[in-house]
């Protein structure tokens, strides 16, 4: 009896109406528990039933109050990630995690949430520790998926044409924000190579042809010139 008087206690009351959601949009709303506020985003989909997603971006902790919706899609607005509406999963990167999903429940014309009851995301892992894999273009993408190889044990090289140091972030946002970097310190199994233009692929023998841009360091001045190095790496393909 008690416990299921406490289970009952975890349903919260959200602010949303369920008559203003409509299947081409969403509403976002906050709930506060135990000191965390959780952002949450509910959608009405096209069988009528209503999802309750996270509508914190799984890429970056951006609430996503300016996605798009298209359809059963969600694309974000800052990098462009698309998540399925209904499960959280992702459609498209550069997010690799799902959206959290919670469980809903109609209270006469309220919708209430179960915080604690957390919808379990399938994620997809297949890379094994032992690969070495390299990624071209060091944009949020590349970072993204740099990252998560990174912390399952995969050594991964980043190739970037930007002369940025690490990996850039050309956001969508605003201009403003143009190439900020993402992050002060790489994960210790990714190594980036700026400057870097690959010029081929070769899956077959798994080679790829880079060319270095780097500047001369006899001519100082607005004048310099780049000078350029051709060279060959052997590598495992992540991507092309
Ligand atoms: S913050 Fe959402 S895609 Fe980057």
């Amino acid at each position: 009896m008690l416990r299921a008087l406490r289970r009952q206690s975890n349903w919260l009351k959200t602010k949303v109406n369920p008559s203003a959601l409509s299947s081409g949009g969403f509403i976002l709303d906050k709930l506060e528990k135990d000191g965390f506020e959780h952002n949450l985003l509910f959608a009405k989909l096209t069988d009528g039933s209503i999802s309750c997603l996270s509508s914190v971006c799984s890429h970056r902790p951006v609430v996503m109050e300016k996605a798009q919706r298209h359809e059963d899609e969600l694309r974000c607005h800052c990098h462009g990630a698309i998540f399925d509406i209904e499960s959280g999963a992702v459609r498209c990167a550069p997010a690799l995690k799902p959206l959290q999903k919670y469980k809903i429940r109609m209270n006469n014309d309220s919708i209430e949430v179960d915080l604690d009851q957390l919808i379990p995301q399938y994620t997809e892992h297949s890379a094994s520790s032992s690969e070495n894999v390299v990624i071209i273009g060091g944009g949020a993408a590349g970072a993204a998926a740099a990252e998560s190889l990174a912390s399952s044990g995969v050594t991964v090289n980043v190739l970037s044409k930007e002369a940025a140091a690490g990996p850039y972030d050309r956001t969508l946002i605003s201009k403003r924000f143009a190439e900020v970097p993402l992050t002060k310190e790489l994960h210790k199994n990714i190594s980036y190579l700026s400057s870097t233009e690959v010029l081929s692929i070769d899956p077959k023998a798994k080679t790829i042809r880079i060319k270095r841009i780097l500047p001369d360091p006899n001519k100082v001045g607005c004048g310099r010139k780049a000078k350029e190095y051709d060279s060959y790496h052997k590598m495992n393909l992540c991507s092309s």
